[in-house]
């Protein structure tokens, strides 16, 4: 299972989405119990900002993240 989560908070990404990701990341994680468990942490812009809103779940990068999309991309590294 995934334990570290890292989003932009640049202001592209922030802006474009990650305003509201966080939201989702951080009930996702209270609702599941994995809150204690899971490392979550802001970024600086990490020069990707044409590909934002993006977030990185162990080393891995997701771009293009928007709040339809984001559960997917949480169930898929939380529920094993
Ligand atoms: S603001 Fe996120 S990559 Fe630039």
């Amino acid at each position: 299972m995934a334990n570290k989560i890292q989003i932009c908070m640049g202001s592209s990404c922030f802006a474009r989405g990650n305003s509201k990701n966080l939201q989702i990341i951080t009930q996702y994680l209270k609702e599941h119990n994995l809150d204690v468990k899971v490392e979550l942490s802001g970024l600086r812009c990490c020069n990707m900002c044409a590909k934002g809103p993006n977030l990185t779940i162990d080393g891995v990068e997701y771009h293009n993240v928007d709040a339809g999309t984001l559960v997917d991309i949480l169930d898929k590294a939380f529920k094993e």
